[in-house]
């Protein structure tokens, strides 16, 4: 009929619910009142404290407060606004003050009243409430998507997430979205006295009832006697919950209470715990971290765990295995808690064809050799500047102040590089193109001249710098430091047997050892000549090597202004004679070095009975004299 007679099309017309085009980019809204989150409490305890806090603030007895209880659903927070009884507009809550307009999914959720059932609405009026997806809805969803290959979620509240930032309202009303209000943003000319009147209020209008709300007083008791109610309702819901929201009924007593931070101090949200489970461990998978920790990865028989799937789940370390008892094939109990990666707990059974956990020889990305750190639970993937997982944060420690110090190559603009695959290794650094960054969202020509000049002016560098920016395992900078004084040049650290490395001043037999490897990596070796090739130098140690070293042992501390010398050539100077330079002053201090306007480090000095030297006798002591 609509289509015959365009002006019988109503704005609450059933068919403009999924009639909405797909929108090309998100609206920012600002909210007319912010949205706000809550505390949460963990036990009954901190439930019941929350509310005696509460009850001496307007000194009352905790038991004399009427509490309302509403199972807290496991979705996204909605401003649903209306201007005379018709849905204006819908928006996600972002920061509490800016939202970003969901209006076109929103508009294909039934429970979402396009127009107000009251024939006099008020002008404005915003409902707050969850928007869900209910557990037997999200199944459908996830079977459909290993039907068709296509992506699983994890929990319903990311599938319901995903499917309200839909740009196109047709895949978002296929979807089982539901809405259940919890309160009101602002709401005009209404007058309301308690919190159960408002969701009445808004039962009436056509909104759908929160099941299972309850009104009590604020005794310990009654809070523990709902608690267990909720925790067997729980189950027996259709959708997921994750805990139970406290609100204190009376709205004056709320305005009196108020708000700290973004949380009211009249709500609390006590959440359920961790959840348990028996499955089977059919797998485990080596997943290599940014800094090439290999960590292995539990692949379960598909659970049910409080709403959510569990596929997965962490193992941690090889050490944890091992304290588990674990193997594949036995079944094993799993916990998870919140948002947070659910973990095996133990051992229930042991299969009856089970193996063992074996850690690969080999990194599952790159194929170099994997080692496991002397005295430590991680086993780490050699290929430190190739392996693939690694990249990113390589790039970033090369680049960052301490080593390279290419100031305008920052973590999101490498980030954004590597992902594109310019920039695979710190050889492409020198490689890339002014159109490689002003081709890239928020760049312009301007930003990637300056990157690429950056990347010109570090390319003077220092031997020790440049091998701390290497990233070898363990190598930090004063260990790059330590080693390019012994050697001198890089080729002589390249060659250095595990017995020489020792000999380095601070240099045990982890470091030395990951030194050894990383430079018998060609991978390693090859990328080092290209940087070489594209420019990158460095002045060697000057001397013989291994210098005298008069200070070895001592731990100098420099404090104030020196006239003659800058802070960084003092301390250059102190370290090439073998001191190390702290920043603080201690019993096992060897020596200050005071310059003018000393502060706090020269009267800790003296009270502790450390040497200390002004700048004249400092350059007199090693022949500076000016
Ligand atoms: S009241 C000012 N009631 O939980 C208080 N929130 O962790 C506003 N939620 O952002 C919230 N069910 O998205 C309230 N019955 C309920 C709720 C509920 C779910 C969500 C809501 C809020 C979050 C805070």
């Amino acid at each position: 009929m609509e289509a015959e007679n365009l002006e019988l099309i109503t704005a609450d017309s059933p068919s403009q619910r999924v009639g909405a085009k797909p929108i090309d980019d998100y609206v920012k809204i600002e909210h007319t009142v912010k949205m706000l989150s809550l505390a949460n409490a963990f036990t009954l305890a901190e439930t019941y404290d929350f509310f005696e806090k509460a009850a001496k603030e307007l000194d009352v007895d905790p038991s004399s407060l009427d509490i309302f209880s509403e199972p807290k659903l496991d979705g996204l927070a909605i401003s649903l606004h209306y201007v005379h009884g018709l849905l204006s507009y819908a928006a996600t809550r972002g920061d509490g003050q800016v939202g970003e307009d969901v209006t076109h999914t929103i508009k294909t959720v039934k429970s979402v009243p396009i127009k107000l059932a009251t024939d006099c609405p008020p002008a404005t009026l915003d409902v707050r409430g969850e928007v869900f997806m209910p557990k037997a809805a999200f199944e459908k969803l996830n079977l459909q998507a290993l039907q068709n290959d296509s992506k699983v979620f994890v929990n319903p509240r990311n599938a319901a997430a995903g499917t309200v930032r839909q740009m196109n309202p047709k895949i978002a009303a296929e979807r089982d979205l539901q809405f259940i209000p919890y309160g009101l943003g602002d709401y005009g000319e209404l007058k309301f006295t308690r919190h159960s009147e408002i969701l009445k209020f808004l039962h009436t209008i056509g909104f759908r009832k929160n099941p299972h709300c309850y009104s009590f007083h604020g005794s310990f008791e009654e809070f523990e006697k709902n608690y267990h109610v909720m925790e067997k309702v729980r189950e027996k819901l259709p959708m997921q919950i994750d805990g139970i929201v406290y609100k204190i009924d009376d709205l004056s007593l709320q305005t009196a209470l108020g708000f700290i931070a973004r949380s009211p101090k009249w709500a609390v949200a006590r959440k359920f715990p961790a959840q348990n489970d028996v499955t089977q461990l059919l797998s485990v998978d080596f997943q290599v971290g940014r800094t090439g920790v290999l960590t292995p990865v539990a692949r379960l028989e598909p659970v049910f765990v409080g709403g959510v799937t569990v596929e997965n789940a962490t193992l941690h370390n090889m050490d944890e295995i091992e304290r588990l008892g674990l193997e594949i094939g036995d079944s094993v109990e799993i916990q998870r808690a919140g948002d947070v990666i659910p973990k095996v707990v133990k051992v229930v059974a042991q299969g009856a064809d089970r193996k063992p956990i074996i850690m690969p020889e080999r990194c599952p990305v790159c194929n170099a050799a994997v080692e496991r750190t002397e005295g430590q639970a991680a086993f780490r993937c050699t290929g430190v500047l190739t392996c693939a997982a690694q990249g990113a944060e390589r790039i970033r420690h090369y680049a960052s102040r301490k080593f390279m110090n290419i100031t305008n190559l920052g973590t999101k603009l490498i980030e954004l590089l590597y992902n594109k695959g310019t920039l695979k290794t710190i050889a492409d650094i020198y490689t890339l193109k002014i159109d490689d960054i002003a081709s890239l969202d928020g760049q312009g020509e301007k930003s990637a001249q300056n990157v690429l000049a950056s990347i010109q002016t570090s390319k003077t560098t220092k031997l020790g710098t440049f091998l701390g920016a290497l990233g070898i395992y363990e190598v930090g900078e004063e260990g790059a430091k330590n080693i390019a004084r012994y050697f001198k040049n890089l080729d002589a650290i390249a060659a250095a047997t595990l017995e020489e490395l020792m000999q380095v001043p601070d240099i045990g037999p982890v470091m030395a050892k990951n030194v050894v490897e990383f430079f018998h990596n060609d991978n390693n070796q090859a990328i080092i000549k290209k940087i070489r090739d594209a420019g990158v130098t460095w002045q060697d140690e000057p001397g013989a090597p291994v210098q005298p070293q008069p200070l070895a042992g001592q731990t100098w501390v420099l404090t104030g202004t020196l006239q003659h010398l800058s802070r960084n050539e003092a301390k250059a100077l102190l370290e090439s004679l073998g001191a190390k330079v702290a920043g603080s002053v201690s019993k096992k201090t060897s020596c200050v070095v005071v310059g003018q306007e000393a502060g706090s480090k020269l009267a800790t000095a003296q009270s502790l009975g450390v040497k200390v030297l002004d700048e004249a006798e400092f350059l007199a002591e090693f022949n500076l004299g000016h």
